[in-house]
């Protein structure tokens, strides 16, 4: 299976991609992880992406792109894979198409992930990640057993640096400009399927599988 999960900023992206790559037993790319990766290993890619980051802006498309398209070259993507925030321009998609036609891998579905605008302010500041294995939690929604302590790891619980008020809002303003004319790009493609994702963890997670289970050997 080669899926895209689309959604605004704190849609849930990232919370359904961890289960669905261990149900699915598929490679979960995400760009943002790729450049937050980068920034700890203070590479320069992860200093030109910092930047844009920090400001909740998009990374310029050419440099997305480039990373992308290599990492689908990687064997571990022979099987399928997951894209999380990747594309979300309309330049990305349609790099992302001409790749996948050159390799003869068409896409199979493109989930969109359905959220009102203001749910996701506060899914976004009561964000917690794990500095150890990225996992996500909410200190509301989806709590870790001990505060600031990893379930899975034990790892130690961080806030991101993009996850203010102030950034949070210019996210979502970006999505709106640059991301959201993709629903409409894949709907016209006949390949979106949107989930209602303002459900608990658990129900939007059944939604998915409902869906895909019909591709699992495609
Ligand atoms: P990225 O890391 O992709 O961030 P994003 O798209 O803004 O999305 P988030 O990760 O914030 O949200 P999510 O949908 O994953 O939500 P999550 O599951 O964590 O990108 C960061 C930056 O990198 C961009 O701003 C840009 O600068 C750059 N970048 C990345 N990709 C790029 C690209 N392709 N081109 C250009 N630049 C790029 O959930 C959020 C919270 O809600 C969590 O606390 C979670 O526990 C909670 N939650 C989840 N589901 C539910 C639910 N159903 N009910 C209640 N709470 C829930
Ligand atoms: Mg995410
Ligand atoms: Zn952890």
């Amino acid at each position: 299976m080669r899926i895209i999960l689309l959604g605004p900023p704190g849609a849930g992206k990232g919370t359904q991609a961890e289960r669905l790559v261990k149900k699915y037993n598929l490679p979960h790319i995400s760009t943002g992880d790729i450049f937050r990766a980068a920034i700890k290993a203070g590479t320069e890619l992860g200093k030109q992406a910092k930047e844009y980051m920090d400001r909740g802006e998009l990374v310029p498309d050419d440099l997305v792109v480039s990373i992308v398209k290599a990492r689908l070259t990687e064997p571990d993507t022979a099987g399928g894979y997951l894209l999380d925030g990747f594309p979300r321009t309309k330049a990305q998609a349609e790099a992302l198409d001409a790749s996948l036609q050159e390799l003869n891998t068409p896409l199979t579905g493109v989930i969109n992930i359905d959220v009102a605008q203001e749910e996701l302010l506060e899914r976004l500041t009561g964000r917690r990640v794990c500095r150890g294995c990225g996992a996500t939690y909410h200190i509301k929604f989806n709590p870790s057993t001990v505060r600031s302590v990893c379930d899975k790891c034990g790892g130690e619980l961080y806030q991101r640096d993009d996850d203010t008020i102030e950034t949070v809002k210019q996210r979502l303003e970006v999505y709106h400009r640059q991301t959201e004319p993709l629903i409409a790009y894949y709907q016209q493609q006949g390949i979106l399927h949107s989930v209602d994702g303002a459900q608990e963890i658990d129900e939007v997670f059944q939604e998915i599988v409902q869906f895909l289970d019909k591709f699992v050997n495609s």
